[in-house]
């Protein structure tokens, strides 16, 4: 059995307010369209048909998929925007599958579920409803005394009578492709100037073929966007799916309604996360971690047993047991080896800090490679740009760099090593050597100076 989808994206959305079409809105960092084309790459035989309209360059700039686009120039209702996948689909698919952009909730095993619903009976189209107290504006299920459903009314259309009904029409269909186009062009106008693609199901019924409804059990799955009220709603209900998965799967997270996290990210079991976390892009966090609060992490590799504390990461990577924060950022290319230790108020950029490095408090660290076991005093900078361009700073291991020390690159300091307090170097550092003040300049280290 040929399975092709339809997905209706071209209307204009006026009740967004929003320079830019309301399905290339973002949710978890994806595009609400995005979704929807997920979901119905999950049960087609063909790429999924996108159907655009209005802005339709930045809704194609914006979706990143294996799709084909058919464009509706104007929008004369949701019938009229199925018949523009028909040359894409007619003849190639026993099943078209119509759903909207502005649905991401939507759940695969539902379209399934309709299409099996479709395959075992003999009409020419099934359906999914929902029962629930708010109408969100949706179209009224109309059944005959014998639960039949015989029409589809929407809101505005509606008589008082019908308004009461609370089966809603969730716009989730399946057709047979041979009767489908024909149906179509049988659709009239509308009162109000468009072509209905819900009276199909009439078209139907009056041929006394069968239709069958299925019933949404979570009606949440139905829930449109039209405005930014219902983005923030389906927002909440998304990141509460995808928190849920991380937690069945050995994630702990103190609670969950404030975690962010988008999918697509990795997290090892037995990791913490605590409230206020954004967790985004391609990152990947390891086992045994305590991650936030108050913690930002962006296209990040965080190893094993690493704490991150109220600290921001972008492109970033520790390595296992790394202690960081509070009010640390990550930069670019900052690369933190094991047993890294970040206290307060560091940033780190394009550079890389050796196994057992401590950077207590206060520094700057960018466009350096730093060996192991140096330590890092308290208010140390690097003097990376001059005016012009970025310069690199390489320090030996086990070298101390002294309180306040300005590092002035380009600049080479050798192993063990020592800066005074306030010491400015200028000048390259020998192994071994000790330099102090401004600018530095080396003087016998304590070992030497005892022997003397
Ligand atoms: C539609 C149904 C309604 C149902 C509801 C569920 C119709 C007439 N009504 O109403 O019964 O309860 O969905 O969400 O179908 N679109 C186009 N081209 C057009 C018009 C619309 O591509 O010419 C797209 C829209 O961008 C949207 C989708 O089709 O993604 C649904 O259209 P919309 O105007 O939102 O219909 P509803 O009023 O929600
Ligand atoms: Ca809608």
């Amino acid at each position: 059995m040929q399975i092709g989808s339809v997905i209706l994206a071209a209307g204009m959305s006026k009740r967004m307010k929003s320079a830019v079409p309301k399905v290339i809105h973002p949710i978890l960092g994806k595009p609400i369209l995005a979704y929807s084309i997920e979901t119905a790459q999950a049960i087609s035989s063909l790429p999924p048909i996108v159907v655009i309209g209005h802005a339709s360059e930045l809704v194609m700039q914006n979706i990143h998929a294996d799709v084909q686009y058919a464009f509706q120039k104007e929008q004369l209702g949701t019938a009229h925007a199925v018949t523009m996948a028909k040359e894409g689909l007619k003849g190639r698919v026993d099943q078209v599958v119509v759903i909207s952009a502005d649905m991401p909730l939507i759940r695969k095993e539902t379209l399934e579920i309709l299409i099996e619903t479709q395959r075992n009976h003999d009409g020419p189209m099934s359906m999914v409803s929902m029962v629930d107290d708010d109408s969100r504006g949706f179209g009224r299920v109309i059944r005959n005394e014998s639960e039949d459903a015989l029409a589809i009314v929407e809101e505005k259309a509606a008589t008082p009578q019908q308004l009461k009904i609370h089966e809603y029409n969730a716009g989730i269909y399946c057709f047979k492709s041979d009767w489908l186009w024909d149906a179509l062009e049988a659709v009239k106008k509308s009162a109000v100037g468009e072509y209905y693609l819900t009276d199909l199901l009439q078209i139907a019924v009056q041929a006394h073929q069968s239709v069958k409804v299925i019933n949404l059990p979570d009606p949440e799955e139905a829930i449109g966007i039209n405005n930014r009220v219902h983005l923030a709603e389906v927002e909440k209900i998304m990141r509460r799916r995808i928190n849920e998965a991380f937690m069945l799967d050995g994630v702990t997270m103190i609670d969950p309604e404030r975690v962010y996290i988008e999918a697509g990210v990795e997290i090892g079991q037995d990791t913490v996360i605590y409230p206020e976390t954004y967790i985004r892009g391609k990152s990947r966090i390891g086992k045994n971690c305590e991650i936030g609060p108050g913690t930002i992490i962006d296209d990040s590799i965080v190893g094993n047993d690493c704490r991150v504390l109220k600290s921001v990461m972008e492109e970033a990577e520790l390595e296992d047991h790394v202690e960081m924060g509070p009010f640390c950022r990550l930069r670019t290319g900052a690369h933190l080896a094991r047993h890294v230790h970040m206290g307060n108020f560091g940033e780190v950029k394009k550079s890389y800090l050796g196994e057992g490095t401590k950077m207590g408090h206060f520094s700057y660290i960018g466009d350096a490679q730093i060996g192991n076991n140096v330590n890092i005093g308290a208010g140390t900078i690097t003097c990376n740009y001059d005016g012009q361009k970025k310069n690199k700073t390489v320090i030996g291991d086990g070298t101390f760099i002294g309180s306040d020390t300005m590092l002035v690159a380009p600049l080479t300091i050798g192993e063990n090593a020592i800066t005074g307090a306030g010491a400015v170097v200028t000048k390259d550092v020998g192994d071994g050597e000790k330099v102090v003040g401004v600018p530095a300049h080396a003087i016998k280290n304590k070992k030497e100076e005892g022997r003397t």
